[in-house]
C-alpha cells in the first residue's frame, strides 16, 4: 500500500528528524524564510549542485563559469531595472496591522494589480477576518546593507545614500557583468553559455511553503549567448534539455512537471517569452524553475551604464552584434523540494508500516551502510570494519550503523534514502560474503565482498 499524497508536514518532519533541515536561527526561535542544511541535507545538496555543475557545465563544450561576489556595484541594480521594478505589490490591513502580498490574496490578478482591482474584490484579512485595506505599495525586494564605515543614523544623508547597496536578488547580474571579461579571456564561439552557482537573497513579503519560498536561497543559473536570430532554437534545445535533466538526473517523474507559458503581464520586466516549469508540490502546484528570453537587454543596459562596448565579434564571419540571451534559471530549495516530493513514501513491509526515502543512487546522502549482524561479537565488528573502510575508499560517502537491532537499522536507512545496507554476519567470516538488502524492494542477496 502506497501513498500516493505526500503531506508537506510529513516531508518537514523527517528532514528535521533526520537532519536533512532545520529552521533557521532554530536555537533563537527561528528567523522567517531561512533555513539551515544539517548533516544529511548538506550532502544531498552538494551531490545536487555537483550533478547540475556536470550536467551543465562539465559535460558540456560551450559552457563556462564565474563565480561572481554576492555584494555588487549599486550601478548594477539601477542599470538591470531592479531599483525601480523588482517589488510586489503590499497591503496592510487597517485594523490588525498584517501586511500581504495583494496578488497572493486576490483571485486572478498579477503583480501589476492596482487598489481599486484589489478592493473590488472585497477579500477579508486571513489575520483578523475584516476588510478594511490601505492602498498598495510597491515593495522593493532587494535587501539593502551599507558598503564601508557609515552608520545608518549618520547626519551627513549624501555619505549614508552612496554607500547603500544590495545583497544581490539573482545571480544572473554576477554573469552579465563578467560577459566581457570572459569574452576577452576565452574567446568563446557563439552560441556559448556562462553558468553560476549561489546564493540570491528576496526580502519576500510572505515566506512560505517550507523552503520553496526563502528569503535567502541559492540559484543555478545560465546565460546562454546568442546571434540575435538564434534566440528560438537555443530557448526549444535548453528547455528539452531541462526536461531531461529533472528526469535522468534528479529522478522527477515527468507527469508531475508542467510548462506554463508565462503571459506577457506576468513575466519580469526584462523578458520577451517564459517557459515556468511547474511541479506538483505537496501542497499544489509551483514554478520550480523558468527559462527567459531576455534579448539583449541587460548587454545594452550594461553598455549605457558603464560606457563599455559589448558587442561580440563573430571569428567566422566578421559579423558584430550584441548577443542576446536564453536564461534557464532554478532555485536550489526548490529542486530539492521537489526531490524529496518525488522520493518520499509510505508503505508495508512484512506488514511493518515504513517511511522511505526513493531518492536517485546519484543524490542519496550514503550510498551504503555498513554494520555488524552483533555489535558485541569483536570479529564481526572488525570484518565490518574492514568493508566499510573499503566501500568508504571506493565510494565515499558510506555510513556505519551499529545501533538497535537491524530491523530498526534498514528503517533508519529507508528514511535518509540509503540504496543498500550491508550486513556482515558468521557467515561472511566463513566465505566472505556479505548480505545487502535493497531499499526499494527490502530485499535480501548474498554478495561476495569484491563484486560490491
Ligand atoms: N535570473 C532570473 C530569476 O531570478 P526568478 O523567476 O525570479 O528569475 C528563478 O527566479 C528561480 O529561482 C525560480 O524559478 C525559483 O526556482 C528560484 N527562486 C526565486 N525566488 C525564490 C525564493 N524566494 N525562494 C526559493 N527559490 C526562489
Amino acid at each position: 500500500m502506497s501513498k500516493t499524497e505526500n503531506k508537506l508536514e510529513d516531508i518537514v518532519s523527517l528532514c528535521k528528524r533526520r537532519g536533512f533541515i532545520f529552521p533557521g536561527s532554530d536555537v533563537y526561535g527561528g528567523m522567517a524564510g531561512t533555513w539551515d542544511f544539517g548533516p544529511l541535507g548538506v550532502i544531498l545538496k552538494k551531490k545536487l549542485m555537483d550533478a547540475w555543475w556536470k550536467f551543465w557545465v562539465e559535460d558540456r563544450e560551450d559552457m563556462y563559469a564565474v563565480d561572481a561576489a554576492i555584494i555588487m556595484n549599486p550601478i548594477t541594480w539601477e542599470a538591470s531595472g531592479h531599483t525601480a521594478t523588482f517589488s510586489d505589490p503590499l497591503v496592510e490591513c487597517g485594523a490588525c496591522h498584517g501586511r500581504f502580498r495583494a496578488d497572493k490574496l486576490a483571485d486572478g490578478v498579477n503583480e501589476s494589480v492596482t487598489t481599486e482591482e484589489f478592493l473590488a474584490q472585497k477579500v477579508n484579512c486571513p489575520t483578523c477576518g475584516k476588510c478594511e485595506w490601505g492602498p498598495i505599495r510597491k515593495f522593493n525586494m532587494m535587501f539593502t546593507t551599507h558598503v564601508g564605515a557609515v552608520l545608518p543614523d549618520d547626519t551627513d544623508e549624501e555619505l549614508v545614500k552612496k554607500s547603500i547597496t544590495y545583497l544581490r536578488p539573482e545571480t544572473a547580474q554576477g554573469i552579465f557583468t563578467n560577459y566581457k571579461n570572459v569574452v576577452d579571456t576565452i574567446y568563446p564561439n557563439i552560441p556559448f553559455g556562462i553558468a553560476q552557482q549561489g546564493k540570491a537573497f528576496r526580502n519576500e513579503i510572505s515566506p512560505r511553503d517550507f523552503i520553496l519560498r526563502d528569503r535567502e536561497c541559492s540559484q543555478m543559473e545560465i546565460e546562454y549567448f546568442v546571434r540575435p536570430d538564434g534566440w528560438e532554437s537555443a530557448f526549444d534545445d535548453l528547455l528539452k534539455e531541462y526536461q531531461r535533466f529533472l528526469s535522468e538526473e534528479m529522478g522527477l517523474s515527468s507527469e508531475k512537471i508542467h510548462l506554463l507559458e508565462v503571459p506577457a503581464e506576468d513575466r519580469a520586466h526584462y523578458s520577451k517569452r517564459t517557459v515556468d516549469l511547474e511541479y506538483d508540490y505537496p501542497n499544489g502546484r509551483e514554478e520550480l524553475m523558468g527559462i527567459a528570453y531576455r534579448t539583449d537587454f541587460d548587454l545594452q543596459n550594461i553598455a549605457r551604464a558603464s560606457g563599455k562596448n559589448m558587442e561580440y565579434r563573430d571569428k567566422n564571419t566578421g559579423e558584430v552584434f550584441v548577443p542576446h540571451v536564453v536564461e534557464p534559471s532554478i532555485g536550489v530549495e526548490r529542486l530539492i523540494m521537489a526531490v524529496l516530493t518525488d522520493a518520499y513514501a509510505e508503505d508495508e513491509i512484512d506488514g511493518n508500516k515504513r517511511v522511505v526515502l526513493r531518492l536517485p543512487e546519484n543524490l542519496a546522502p550514503y550510498r551504503f551502510c555498513v554494520s555488524p549482524l552483533l555489535k558485541n561479537k569483536p570479529e564481526l565488528v572488525e570484518k565490518a570494519k574492514n568493508v566499510y573502510q573499503l566501500l568508504r575508499e571506493k565510494y565515499g560517502n558510506v555510513t556505519w550503523d551499529d545501533s538497535g537491532n537491524i530491523g530498526k537499522r534498514y528503517r533508519k536507512q529507508d528514511e535518509v534514502g540509503t540504496p543498500k545496507c550491508v550486513v556482515i554476519d558468521f557467515d561472511t567470516l566463513e566465505d566472505d560474503t556479505v548480505t545487502v538488502r535493497d531499499r526499494d524492494t527490502a530485499e535480501q542477496e548474498r554478495v561476495k565482498i569484491a563484486e560490491l
